[in-house]
């Protein structure tokens, strides 16, 4: 069976989840869930980034004198979340756990024998917003352009990585065709690595939080370096096939994790897929703007799969796009109200009414009826290549395409109307097998609704597999369940 390793960022626990950081997790879910319904062993990772000063600043304020019992509550409080949008990692790893800690020491003593580690002293500005030091040319107006403050001034002895060692083979590697996604990051990067790479500090002194430098106790690891290392979590699983990250952290990815992987003798991820920012009214939308929306607060009043379906269908995965709940309740109203739920909907009930509730045989197809079989074909593949881009956007709206043209058969057919007894059998025949091609292509993106329509039509839901979508899982002669709507609409 060939495996599947996705990731999303580990999220700093100095706030609780927002729809920016639901956002990686969901597209993370969503390609998890469809490598899953393709068969593959599918190990997908998430958790949090503990070890930042961020986490001891965030303690104090909450009035924590236990800055690990400030983190143990963070983390029930995004596991919670994640459980209620639906989120099925297979590991949730935190940094301050002990495995992960031995994994930091490990990785780092191999580093450090391959000669990669050196002892010096850095001044710099520091930004305790990104936890990195800024150079004076990335600041506007002196301040950090992404927290808008200015940063630290700091001078002190650090232990450095010999990043530079590696710029060559990192520029080559990364380099390669449809490495880093979209072009235009990968473009961002490949020019920032030709300025020339520097080593980099990997420890910082005097600092009470964080995981100890093996060599030397005075140190405390940098919280990126200690972080990136989260995703080796699981050896068996490596390389990763594809972390999903968001456009501000792609220099640690494509660049740091690259060189300290090679640097340490691991394989290197296959891909790094980097996708924008939500934004509100343009700006992005993160705690330090004080801006933020929260996803469980949206999916209590809306519904879990109201806010996934939105939160993937509202941008192009690689760019930026402002969020609303105007734009949300839109978007669920016209196309999961009007469009996709009312085609199931109607096909239950007219099963019900017009043929006992049980799905007919069909008997010779016409040309029309035929076109639905085959367009169910068509757009399986259309799909699985958007998928396999991380088109997830586009994904959904080929399926509301798909949506659009199966009411526009439905109606054409008029079957309540028609009194050619073979005609209404084959209409509700192709209808009902579309009705299963739809939970499939649905499912990555809203499971748990399409878990109720499959319980609503009898099939187990572990039983749908991607290579399912066009045959036919409800067989003639099988009764219907009871029928509900499945999305409703928000006023
Ligand atoms: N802890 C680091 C990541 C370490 S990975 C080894 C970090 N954490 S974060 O909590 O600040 O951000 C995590 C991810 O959430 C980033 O990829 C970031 O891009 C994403 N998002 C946070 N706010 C966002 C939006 N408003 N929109 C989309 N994603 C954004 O960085």
């Amino acid at each position: 069976m060939s495996k599947f390793f996705i990731t999303t960022p580990i999220y700093y626990i100095n706030s609780t989840p927002s729809v920016g950081s639901a956002y990686p997790t969901i597209i993370a879910d969503v390609v998890a869930r469809w490598h899953r319904l393709l068969g593959e062993d599918t190990f997908f990772l998430t958790g949090l980034d503990e070890n930042s000063v961020k986490t001891v600043q965030a303690a104090k304020q909450g009035n924590f004198k236990d800055i690990k019992e400030y983190a143990d509550v963070m983390a029930e409080k995004w596991k919670r979340a994640w459980t209620i949008l639906n989120v099925s990692h297979d590991d949730f790893i935190r940094t301050t756990e002990g495995r992960h800690e031995k994994n930091v020491e490990n990785f780092f003593n191999k580093v450090y024998k391959k000669g990669d580690i050196y002892r010096g002293e850095y001044e710099g500005l520091y930004c305790e917003g990104c936890e990195v030091f800024l150079t004076e040319s990335e600041l506007v107006n002196g301040e950090c352009p992404l927290h808008k403050k200015p940063p630290k001034k700091i001078r002190e002895e650090n232990y450095f990585f010999k990043l530079s060692k590696y710029q060559d083979k990192i520029l080559e590697l990364i380099q390669a065709e449809n490495y880093i996604e979209p072009t235009s990051r990968k473009n961002e990067v490949v020019n920032f690595i030709k300025e020339g790479l520097k080593d980099i500090s990997i420890s910082r002194p005097n600092i009470g939080w964080g995981i100890t430098l093996p060599i030397d106790k005075k140190h405390k690891f940098w919280v990126w370096f200690d972080a990136l290392i989260n995703y080796l979590v699981d050896e068996r699983y490596w390389p990763v096939d594809v972390h999903i990250i968001g456009k501000d952290i792609t220099r640690f990815h494509c660049v740091i994790w690259v060189g300290m992987l090679l640097s340490a003798g691991y394989k290197i991820p296959k891909k790094i897929f980097a996708h924008g920012f939500f934004t509100i009214n343009g700006q992005k939308m993160s705690k330090s703007l004080g801006n933020v929306v929260d996803p469980v607060y949206l999916a209590e009043k809306y519904s879990v799969d109201a806010v996934r379906y939105f939160i993937i269908r509202e941008i192009p995965t690689g760019q930026d796009g402002d969020f609303s709940e105007e734009a949300l309740k839109t978007r669920v109203n016209t196309e999961l109200v009007a469009n996709i739920g009312n085609f199931i909907h109607r096909v239950l009930i007219l099963v019900k009414k017009l043929n006992g509730g049980k799905i007919p045989k069909p008997g010779n197809l016409d040309e029309r009826d035929q076109s639905i079989l085959d367009l169910i074909e068509t757009k399986q593949e259309v799909v699985e290549d958007l998928m396999e881009q991380f088109k997830l956007k586009e994904s959904l709206e080929e399926i509301l395409g798909f949506s659009t043209e199966l009411n526009r058969y439905l109606s054409e057919r008029e079957p309540w109307k028609e009194k050619d007894a073979n005609r209404i059998n084959n209409c509700l025949y192709i209808c009902s097998r579309a009705i299963t091609a739809l939970s499939i292509l649905l499912y990555p993106f809203i499971p748990g609704t399409v878990e109720k329509l499959l319980l609503q039509i009898g099939i187990e839901n572990k039983t749908i597999t991607w290579g399912k979508i066009g045959q036919e899982l409800l067989k003639p002669g099988f009764e219907v369940g009871e029928i509900k709507p499945l999305f409703e609409k928000i006023t």
